[in-house]
């Protein structure tokens, strides 16, 4: 012990072994597990962003060039050579599939991993599930056989495994399967000394959904897709079942434009919706925060009274695979850090639980866009793409997402019932659903439309 001890207290956080003497053997190992674990030098560098009050930069701001939800006749062709292209690569299982799902979901206060939330309008299908749906109704539609790569973190690893063993790993081979844990980091205090959440017990948080990044690479996972041969990932996260993972025409424009990383934004509801908007940011592309972007320029608009700052981020993603891996390759991926701000159960040096305000550090995947050269910027519909489960009640909730599922399945299926579930391998269209045959269940809660041989 006595080489930790002092690479701790060398690096100013000696304090960590303050409740050390009173820990038994196991927990004393456990400890030092995580303490190991620990990159000091990194530590040190995230304390020095807390200290450091030098004025925040204002960098130059413009809109992105987007490829329109509803494009005139112009683009007809375009559309269609790209559709064309997506298919193909579908087709030829060049896609592969990444759900991040690390996050600890604080939000919507469920006790579990997110994905295990019953999301179901009328079913208990999970979110989980109901991710594996749609990538299996891609590959009923384009004829692959899909691999899906899942990411957890420590925080819910264990629980995520078993439920996925539970549940059969919702109809896909095990071997199909490619779950992998992001890393986690220490949070700090005010003072950037590591907090302890118990006496043994280090206080770590995921390291934000840019640690998919490095964990793509270290899990062995960018191999495996090389292996198999994946050449783009479809990226998308845990909390948004209305998300077209397999959409040809966004792989298509992705592909056909030579972008190593492209995104999918959804029209901002007015000029005062908090989300991040992609756009410029000193020229290269980014997500610029709700909060950095002035009064003026969150109301500014064209001349037919669109927002010029309209690009609202939904975090769907299209990677090429080799631009993860030349990322990743040389070890400096250096994403920038992002600061939260929260208020932490820890434990004080007396040995009492107490709340006290910390700090935890991310990275962001969409900063990764800042690295490319060439990126498609897709608008889809919000509607028919995005309606996630963030909050416990309210705007963003499973209400507004059962909703949004009931509304596109109503809409396809033609039933009025309050609440409809349409599973994703039936149908995704009109057209699809009255072409196949179907069982439809009508239950108390509502009517649940499943492919007839399900
Ligand atoms: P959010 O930023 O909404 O965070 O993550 P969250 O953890 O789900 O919820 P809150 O903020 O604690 O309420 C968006 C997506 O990114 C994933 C989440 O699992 C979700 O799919 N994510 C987030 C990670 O995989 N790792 C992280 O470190 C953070």
């Amino acid at each position: 012990m006595p080489d930790l001890r002092d690479q701790f207290a060398a690096a100013g956080q000696g304090h960590v072994f303050h409740h050390w003497e009173s820990l038994d053997g196991a927990a004393q190992a456990s400890f030092t597990a995580q303490l190991e674990a620990v990159d000091l030098p990194l530590v040190s560098r995230l304390g020095a962003l807390l200290a450091d009050r030098s004025a925040p930069l204002s960098p130059a701001l413009a809109p992105p060039v987007v490829f329109p939800a509803r494009p005139g006749a112009e683009r007809q062709q375009e559309c269609e050579e790209a559709t064309a292209r997506g298919a193909e690569l579908l087709a030829a299982g060049k896609v592969g599939f990444v759900l991040v799902a690390g996050g600890q979901g604080s939000r919507l206060g469920f006790d579990g991993p997110k994905g295990a939330y019953e999301i179901g309008p009328v079913t208990t299908k999970s979110l989980f599930e109901w991710h594996a749906a749609r990538i299996q109704a891609a590959g009923l539609r384009h004829g692959f056989q899909p691999r899906w790569y899942v990411m957890t973190s420590a925080a819910n690893d264990a629980q995520t495994r078993a439920f996925f063993e539970a549940n059969g790993h919702f109809g896909f081979d095990p071997a199909d399967v490619f779950l992998f844990q992001q890393d986690m980091l220490p949070a700090l205090d005010a003072e950037g000394r590591i907090v302890l959440a118990g006496p043994g017990e280090l206080f770590l948080a995921p390291n934000g959904h840019g640690g998919t990044l490095a964990a793509l690479q270290s899990s062995g996972a960018l191999g495996d897709m090389a292996s198999h041969g994946i050449e783009q990932l479809s990226y998308f996260q845990v909390d948004n079942p209305l998300g077209r993972h397999a959409d040809p025409l966004f792989i298509g424009l992705h592909d056909l434009a030579g972008a190593e990383m492209s995104s999918k934004v959804v029209a901002k509801r007015d000029a005062a919706e908090k989300v991040g908007v992609l756009g410029l940011i000193d020229g290269a592309l980014g997500c610029i925060e709700y909060s950095d972007l002035s009064d003026e320029l969150r109301h500014a608009a064209d001349g037919e009274g669109k927002l010029l700052f309209n690009a609202g981020n939904i975090a769907a993603h299209v990677i090429r695979r080799d631009f993860v891996e030349a990322l990743t390759g040389g070890g400096d991926l250096d994403l920038p850090w992002h600061i939260a701000r929260k208020q932490l159960k820890c434990v004080s040096e007396s040995g009492a639980q107490e709340e006290r305000a910390g700090v935890k550090f991310e990275t962001f995947i969409f900063d990764a866009l800042a690295r490319t050269t060439s990126s498609v910027v897709l608008e889809v519909l919000r509607e028919e793409e995005f309606s996630p489960v963030k909050n416990a009640e309210g705007s963003d909730s499973p209400e507004t997402c059962r909703a949004s599922l009931t509304a596109i399945a109503a809409a396809i299926s033609g039933a009025t019932a309050s609440a409809v579930e349409l599973d994703p391998r039936l149908a995704e269209t009109a057209a699809e659903f009255t072409s196949r045959p179907t069982t439809a269940d009508e239950t108390p809660r509502g009517v649940v439309f499943r492919p007839a041989e399900a």
